[in-house]
């Protein structure tokens, strides 16, 4: 039997004596609405992932979905909407507000760790930056997982399916700065900046004089990833483009789609065994610690799409995971997986902040309500001006050269050599990130660099047998040496970048705590003292060859030793991409519906 807490007990006996409550809404507030139901497919989260399921498996009325999302609605959240104030979102109620542990590696520092919880999930609250991955990326997991079902030319077409490219607010005429014959005709759009910043001459000026490690590409969702470029993002002109406004809000009158709001699934349940496999059809569901909870049956599948936390607490919940650490928190194990919950990998994220000869930056904006309420009233009445925009108007990738001393000795953690190994995001002012808040006063530029072929690996596992205790995410930030030796390779890079001629007279000197780093010791402590996440995490599901030992779902996203049980989600990546992963999620989303489809 399952460890069940007192409150778990009695819940379940209240399950048994409820009766289904028929409503006609096909959005549902509540657990006890769906109870006892039968769908052909339930989809757990309707996050970026979730979304696109439950749009593709309801395109033959025929099939009956469910899906089940622990947040509620993004409709009027403000900040999903305006492209500027997404990063507003952390630490509200559309967000998770999980906490990393204490990181060893960065003096026991701990940072918050958003995750969405609403519709569309992260893709409703996070900043937007839009990348598809290079060829190397896809063709990596294709060697990876042994199956060249994902392989680019393979997932060129899904690609394709999740997005196209639409005018900037200012309908700029966009020539040179994308290559439109690389995107496709989906759901999502994407757009440039509709709204100049004075970075985005510099920046481009700056790549094309110098070239190099720090050469222009036109277009960095062409294939080859490496390179500076103008900045796609997740924006329908002047709104945030998400899960749910592009793939659910369409879809929402079906009537053979169902989303119950405000439940969180809390255990899978074995519903029997075929040839000694378990079965795992049916879902347990509550909206809370002390509310009753209530089952869902699934007649073909459960799919999680519950994300890199969600999925492995999910699994680990119901079981399905390492035996040993699962049976001493109490719970029966089903399913011996020891790589649930392990393999996970993220992007290390450092701001970088120098003060400007400007008055130009949004510094201003964030300090005057005034300023800020003129520019709200800009964007609602005109869909112009500042507020159209995501943080960043231009960013580079960078690699690190074959020679370099920090690859010496070890395996190239990057895909191949159309992928970068660290970025660069400009930000036209103070970009508060982790603990350090902006300055009263001042005009700033801060230059985010990141490592994107992180070697560091972590763990996400849960506390106890409560569902909803958060689980312990461990991204062990820097326990690789090759994440802190890149990252100050590119801390470097990005103030060569800004000592070059087109910013002459406009950074003034770095600011804070960056003032006077200048050996690469102290670069490393201050990468130790700074360093937070880009919101990246993928790995916690991976996905691995059919056979293989290690890996939780093999290549057609099924759950090793389990029957019924899919995970669709950033959780499955064999690999962390070089790049911003959301566009990758969308994509993987897109061939899993169709490897559904197909399997039944
Ligand atoms: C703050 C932030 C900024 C980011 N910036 C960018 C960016 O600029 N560009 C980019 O490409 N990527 C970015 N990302 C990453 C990107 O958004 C994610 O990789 C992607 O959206 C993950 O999709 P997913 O389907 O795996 O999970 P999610 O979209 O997170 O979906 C999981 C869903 O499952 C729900 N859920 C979880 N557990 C349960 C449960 N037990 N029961 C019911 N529901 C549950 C959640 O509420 C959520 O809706 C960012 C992420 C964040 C958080
Ligand atoms: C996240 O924290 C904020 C601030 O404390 C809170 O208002 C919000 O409800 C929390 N989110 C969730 C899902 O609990
Ligand atoms: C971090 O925490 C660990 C475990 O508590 C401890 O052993 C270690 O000394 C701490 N390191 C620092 C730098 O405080
Ligand atoms: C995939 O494997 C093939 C064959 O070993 C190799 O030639 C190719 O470079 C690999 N591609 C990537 C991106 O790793
Ligand atoms: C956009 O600019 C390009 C190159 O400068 C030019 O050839 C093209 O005619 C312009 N398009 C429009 C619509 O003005
Ligand atoms: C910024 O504005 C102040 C006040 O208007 C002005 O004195 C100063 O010269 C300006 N600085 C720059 C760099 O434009
Ligand atoms: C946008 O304008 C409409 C109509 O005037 C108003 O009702 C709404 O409150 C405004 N929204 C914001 C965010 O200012
Ligand atoms: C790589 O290995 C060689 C030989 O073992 C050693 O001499 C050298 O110092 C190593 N280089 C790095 C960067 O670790
Ligand atoms: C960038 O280059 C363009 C074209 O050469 C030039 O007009 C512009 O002044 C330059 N801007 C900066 C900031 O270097
Ligand atoms: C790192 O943080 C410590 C403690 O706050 C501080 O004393 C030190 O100056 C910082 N060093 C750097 C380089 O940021």
């Amino acid at each position: 039997m399952f460890y069940r807490t007192q409150h778990f007990a009695s819940a379940l006996a209240l399950c048994s004596t409820l009766g289904a409550v028929v409503s006609e809404a096909k959005i549902f507030q509540t657990p006890r609405d769906v109870h006892d139901a039968t769908y052909d497919f339930i989809i757990v989260g309707g996050g970026t992932a979730g979304s696109v399921l439950a749009n593709r498996l309801t395109e033959d009325p025929n099939t009956k979905v469910l899906v089940i999302e622990a947040g509620g609605s993004n409709e009027g959240v403000l900040a999903s909407i305006v492209p500027f104030l997404g990063v507003s979102l952390p630490n509200t109620e559309v967000d998770w507000n999980f906490t990393a542990t204490p990181q060893e590696s960065m003096f026991n520092r701990t940072f918050h760790y958003a995750r969405g919880h609403v519709l569309g999930g992260s893709s409703s609250i996070n900043l937007l930056t839009w990348n598809r991955g290079s060829n190397d990326v896809w063709d990596n997991w294709a060697n990876i997982t042994e199956d060249q079902g994902w392989s680019w030319p393979s997932v060129e077409k899904y690609y394709l399916k999740t997005s196209r490219l639409v005018a900037p607010a200012d309908h700029h005429n966009t020539s040179g700065q994308v290559i439109p014959a690389a995107h496709g005709n989906g759901p999502v759009q994407v757009s440039l900046a509709g709204f100049p910043s004075e970075l985005d001459d510099r920046v481009i000026n700056t790549s094309r004089q110098v070239g190099g490690k720090f050469r222009f590409n036109e277009d960095i969702n062409a294939g080859d990833s490496v390179g500076f470029s103008y900045l796609q993002a997740s924006i329908a002109t002047d709104t945030r483009s998400s899960a749910a406004t592009a793939y659910l809000k369409p879809v929402e009158k079906r009537s053979n789609l169902d989303i119950v709001l405000h439940t969180q699934a809390t255990r899978l349940i074995q519903t029997g065994y075929r040839k000694d496999t378990p079965e795992f059809k049916a879902v347990e569901i509550s909206n809370g610690p002390t509310s009753p909870c209530f089952l869902v049956h699934a007649k073909y599948e459960v799919i999680l799409a519950t994300g890199v936390v969600g999925t492995p607490q999910l699994l680990q919940l119901s079981g399905i995971g390492p035996k040993k650490a699962l049976n001493a928190l109490g719970i029966h194990s089903i399913v011996d997986l020891p790589d649930v919950g392990q393999r996970l990998a993220d992007h290390p994220m450092l701001p970088n902040y120098f003060s400007v000869n400007s008055n130009g930056t949004f510094d201003i904006v964030l300090r005057d309500q005034s300023v800020f309420g003129a520019l709200l009233e800009q964007w609602n009445t005109s869909g112009t001006g500042l507020f159209v925009n995501s943080p960043s108007n231009t960013l580079g990738f960078l690699r690190l050269p074959p020679d370099s001393a920090i690859l010496k000795n070890r395996t190239d953690p990057s895909s191949g050599p159309l992928s970068a190994h660290t970025e660069i995001l400009f930000v036209d002012g103070y970009a508060q990130f982790g603990d350090i808040p902006q300055p009263p006063t001042g005009n700033f530029l801060t230059l985010l660099t990141a490592v994107v072929s992180p070697a560091s690996k972590g763990s996400i596992f849960i506390a106890s047998a409560d569902p909803f205790e958060k689980p312990l995410i461990n991204p062990a930030i820097y326990s690789d040496e090759f994440d802190l030796l890149a990252m100050v390779q590119v801390m470097k890079d990005s103030q060569e970048f800004v000592q070059s001629p087109a910013w002459t007279g406009f950074v003034s000197a770095t600011f804070g705590a960056l003032n006077g780093v200048t050996t690469d010791e102290a670069m490393m402590t201050y990468a130790r003292n700074f360093t937070v996440t880009v919101n990246h995490p993928v790995g916690t599901a991976s996905m691995s060859p059919k056979d293989a030992k290690w890996g939780v779902v093999d290549p057609d996203l099924c759950v090793k030793g389990t029957l019924g049980l899919r995970v669709v989600d950033a959780s499955v990546f064999p690999q962390i991409p070089e790049c911003h992963p959301q566009s990758l999620v969308y994509t993987l989303a897109e061939r899993a519906a169709d490897l559904i489809k197909a399997a039944h």
